[in-house]
């Protein structure tokens, strides 16, 4: 999406876990269980709505990332999906339909596959409004908030943002989309890995 959503997928942060522990208000980032119904759970629609990430390539990248949808389709084998994705990258919205997410159940992990490129999250909690992913690569940990709409409640925003500080991110590390910034809805002029210039959508 982001690079999971792409360039989210992509995120990632340093030794989190360890200053975890430091706050009992802290909620620990235990991997989810993945059950039938958790990974049926995962279909369809979402809206990515912030990230954090203290590793600087994939800052760079969150910073670019204004606003960024993404559905999750029964790919050809069982605990495969294949992902559409809808991006604002800076002005830019971009498409991309070929990627897919790899599920394994034993460890809790999607890996996201864009052409030769993999990026790895576990799955730290779903439910039928949000998804939550623990973003890993190298040594490098990142955390991303994801929601059936745009129109996520601000209970369970500060609740995120309050996680995002316990486990050590400084605002400055921590991105947040705006469905102003949302592209128009995929049709004519945007292909597979095409881009067009649209205005966003009021409202
Ligand atoms: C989970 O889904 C698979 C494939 O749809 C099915 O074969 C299996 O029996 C299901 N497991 C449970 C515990 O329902
Ligand atoms: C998923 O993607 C593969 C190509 O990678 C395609 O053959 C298949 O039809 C797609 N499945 C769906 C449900 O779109
Ligand atoms: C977005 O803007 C930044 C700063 O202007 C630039 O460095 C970057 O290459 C742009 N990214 C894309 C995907 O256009
Ligand atoms: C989970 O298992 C898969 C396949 O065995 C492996 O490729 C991946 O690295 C594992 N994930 C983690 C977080 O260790
Ligand atoms: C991706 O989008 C293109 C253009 O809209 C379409 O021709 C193609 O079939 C789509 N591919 C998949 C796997 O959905």
């Amino acid at each position: 999406m982001l690079a999971f959503l792409i360039p989210v997928l992509t995120l990632t942060v340093g030794l989190v876990d360890a200053r975890a522990t430091d706050s009992p208000t802290c909620a620990p980032l235990v991997p989810a269980k993945m059950d039938n119904a958790t990974v049926d759970g995962l279909l369809g629609h979402w809206v990515y709505i912030m990230g954090a990430s203290q590793y600087p390539p994939h800052m760079a990248e969150m910073k670019e990332l204004k606003y960024a949808t993404y559905t999750l389709f029964p790919g050809r084998h069982e605990d495969e999906f294949n992902v559409t994705e809808i991006m604002r990258l800076n002005e830019t919205c971009v498409v991309r339909n070929t990627s897919k997410i790899h599920v394994f159940r034993h460890n809790s992990t999607l890996v996201h596959e864009e052409g030769k490129e993999l990026s790895m999250a576990e799955l730290i909690h779903s439910d039928k409004d949000l998804f939550i992913l623990k973003h890993l690569k190298d040594n490098h940990v990142g955390l991303s908030l994801s929601a059936r709409t745009s129109k996520v409640t601000k209970e369970q925003l500060e609740e995120f943002e309050a996680q995002l500080r316990c486990h050590g991110f400084k605002q400055e590390e921590i991105f947040i989309t705006s469905p102003k910034d949302a592209c128009p809805a995929a049709g004519e002029e945007m292909g597979e890995g095409s881009t067009a210039t649209a205005e966003p959508q009021q409202g």
